[in-house]
Formats: C-alpha cells, sequence, structure tokens
C-alpha cells in the first residue's frame, strides 16, 4: 500500500542557515492577510492512537485556495527588487508598492504549473498590474485552468509532461520583458526557488507563534507532501534550524506513480522519472524530478520518504472533510502518509525513527477543492 524508504543519506547533525524574517512582514502587507488555521484533530488523533494531530489548513491563503501564492510573492518580490537595483520599501499597501516600482517597465510573468503555483504567480501578477503567463500540461482539470484564467492569466496549455511544460515556460521566460517565477530549480536557475521556498516560511512562523501559547506543544512528526521539493526544503529550513533542541522527525510524501525524491535519494542522486499527467491524481506532486535548489536539504534533513497510493489519498480527503477539513488530493497527501506510517508493517521503520506511540504530529492542508468536482466525486458530497 506504501513504500516506505529511511533516508541513508541524512545527516543527524544537519542544521539550515537560519529562517529569514522578511516574508512574514511582507506577506502581511498584501490583500487579505491573516494567518491560515492551525487545526486541532484530536478525535481523528485518538482514534489513530497518537497523542496530538494539527493540520495547518492552507485552503485559504490570501484569497486562494493553496499555499503557494505565499512562495510566488515573496520570490517575485525579491526578483523585482532586484531589478530595481534597491529596496520599493517603504510601503504599506499595494497601491504604494506600486507606486514604488514605478520605475520599472512593466514586466510579464512567466511560470509553468499543475495548478496551484500557477494560480499563485497569475494573483501576484494581478496585484502589480502586469501581464502573466502560465503553461500546464494538456489534460490539467478544467477547474484549475478557468482558476489561472480569472487571475487575467494568459493559460497555455502544453502538449506534454509537468517537466517538458517547465522547459517550455523556461524558454518563454528568457525574453527582456519577462520574469520566470518557477518553483522548480535547475542548475543555474536556483535564486528564485530558493526565494520561493523563502516564502513558505510564513506558515512555519504562523505555526510556531500558535505553537508557543500555554498548552501547545512542538510536534515530534512532520510530513510533508512532495512534488519537486521546494515546500520540503521549507520544512527543512525551518525545522532543521540552528538552536532548535528537538527538531521533529521530517517524513516527505509523494504519489507511487511521481516518487522522483524517494527514488532519488534511492538512488543516492537526483533521477528523472517518465512522470505522465495521469500518474496520480495528486495533480500538484506529479512530478518526474526534484527541484536542483532543493535536493540537497532534502537529502541531508529529511528523516523518511514515503509513496503512497492514491487510494489512500482519497481516504485521507474523506477522513479531513468528516473532520471538518477541505483538502484536495495533494493536500491530504501528508494524512495518507501518516495512515501508511502508522500500518503495522512500519513498526521497525517507526522503531528506527524514534516513533513511539504518544507522538504529536502536525500536517499541511496544502490546498482546498481545487477540483471541485473530484473534490465532490471523492468524498460524496459537494464542497462548500
Ligand atoms: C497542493 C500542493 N501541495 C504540495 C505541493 C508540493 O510542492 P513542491 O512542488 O514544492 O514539492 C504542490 C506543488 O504543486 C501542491 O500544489
Amino acid at each position: 500500500m506504501a513504500e516506505l524508504l529511511l533516508n541513508p543519506h541524512r545527516v543527524p547533525s544537519y542544521r539550515s542557515a537560519a529562517p529569514v524574517a522578511g516574508p512574514r512582514s511582507f506577506h502581511s502587507r498584501l490583500p487579505g492577510y491573516a494567518p491560515t488555521p492551525l487545526r486541532s484533530l484530536a478525535p481523528l488523533a485518538a482514534r489513530l492512537g497518537i497523542a496530538d494531530l494539527r493540520v495547518k489548513d492552507e485552503s485559504a491563503r490570501l484569497g486562494l485556495p493553496a499555499y503557494k501564492v505565499l512562495g510566488a510573492s515573496w520570490a517575485t518580490y525579491r526578483a523585482i527588487t532586484l531589478r530595481l537595483g534597491r529596496s520599493p520599501e517603504p510601503w504599506a499597501d499595494l497601491a504604494q508598492l506600486r507606486l514604488n516600482l514605478r520605475d520599472l517597465p512593466p514586466l510579464r510573468l512567466v511560470t509553468a504549473t499543475d495548478g496551484n503555483h500557477g494560480r499563485g504567480v497569475a494573483r501576484v501578477a494581478r496585484w502589480l498590474g502586469w501581464p502573466a503567463e502560465v503553461y500546464l500540461p494538456r489534460g490539467s482539470a478544467p477547474a484549475r485552468l478557468e482558476g489561472i484564467r480569472s487571475e487575467g492569466a494568459l493559460v497555455i496549455e502544453v502538449d506534454g509532461t509537468y517537466d517538458e511544460t517547465v522547459a517550455r515556460a523556461a524558454e518563454a521566460g528568457t525574453a527582456t520583458d519577462t520574469l520566470l517565477i518557477q518553483d522548480h530549480g535547475w542548475p543555474g536557475y536556483e535564486e528564485i526557488p530558493e526565494w520561493v521556498a523563502e516564502g513558505y516560511e510564513t506558515i512555519f512562523a504562523e505555526v510556531d507563534e500558535e505553537l508557543s501559547r500555554p498548552g501547545h506543544a512542538e510536534p515530534d512528526v512532520v510530513l510533508v507532501q512532495i512534488g519537486v521539493g521546494t515546500l520540503a526544503s521549507a520544512v527543512v529550513r525551518h525545522y532543521r534550524r540552528p538552536g532548535l533542541s528537538t527538531p521533529p522527525v521530517l517524513i516527505g510524501v509523494e504519489p507511487t506513480g511521481a516518487a522522483c525524491a524517494l527514488r532519488s535519494i534511492a538512488a543516492g542522486q537526483p533521477v528523472m522519472l517518465a512522470v505522465g499527467a495521469d500518474a496520480s491524481i495528486m495533480a500538484g506532486l506529479n512530478c518526474g524530478t526534484p527541484s536542483s535548489a532543493a535536493w540537497p536539504a532534502m537529502r541531508d534533513g529529511i528523516d523518511a520518504f514515503l509513496a503512497v497510493e492514491d487510494g489512500l489519498a482519497m481516504r485521507a480527503m474523506r477522513e479531513l472533510a468528516e473532520a471538518g477539513v477541505t483538502a484536495g488530493e495533494s493536500g491530504a497527501a501528508g494524512l495518507a502518509g501518516l495512515l501508511a506510517l502508522l500500518q503495522p508493517e512500519h513498526r521497525e521503520a517507526r522503531a528506527r525513527l524514534g516513533i513511539g506511540g504518544a507522538i504529536r504530529v502536525l500536517l499541511l492542508n496544502t490546498e482546498g477543492a481545487t477540483d471541485p468536482d473530484a473534490w465532490a466525486r471523492v468524498v460524496g458530497r459537494p464542497s462548500a
């Protein structure tokens, strides 16, 4: 049902560079900013026999149904700061920011996506009053295409895999009036995906703030979905930061049909898998190549990798729906990983990871019902 690989390359003493403070202050000035809820799923935790289960619920973030806009906006901000040659500060809202950017010629934001990141980039372009060009693999869910179009972006469907779509966008993003804002890195293109990962720090800064209140405690285990690994690298950066006395166990979760990080860890180096658009229903995780910008953090800092079947993701969607959390296929993947991890066949692996019964677990619901028809089919009722 699920493949579990303990990471033989993990460096127990590995510490990341300390997370940067800028993203939270930046995001808090964007329209509609509010910390997303950290939900406590006590009945499900009791049923699973664990001490505590929290879900950071990113199903509504800055007015969009996924966390991705956090990385897209921060990376764009850093890239335009570089183009401008000086800081756009001070600004308190978008109108002032746009004014402070008036010396820049209008830029076209370009990206490839399987849905959520592209919508985030399109929203950022709209905020800045710029055009956006978003590439998706043909066969992407109509609701995801529509979501991006609704931001005013030009949507271009590519006959090919996600990885081929990324290559097409990278080509388009070389024009001088464009900015390629990709959440995927390759040799020669790593700065922007690193900034995308920096932007995700806002999620964990909010989690820390909430868990620092009396009666709350830090997690023992964090499960993170992996597509190309940018989010996982943000998790490593946060939970392997210097000075953290008891760092949690970190587990990456991928679809069986697109387990590029797990296969790369097994091979000892990044490998490229042929992953078609129908490899998994977890569309956001349907990637064949780990990001070269995220790979070192995953290799050194993630304790174990799990590959889960689509059926388990569907069960996780239903469990979360019952607990009042709307999670799309990729959003529910962390819980799918937890359900797999707690199976009797992984008892020995759990022991080797130091995972006992009374664990406190943190999951990330990274998306809401981004394909409402698919969500309704799985859960058995329409999404709200
Ligand atoms: C909903 C969702 N969760 C998780 C991920 C995985 O993120 P990454 O590609 O940074 O590993 C994605 C990526 O598209 C996504 O859309």
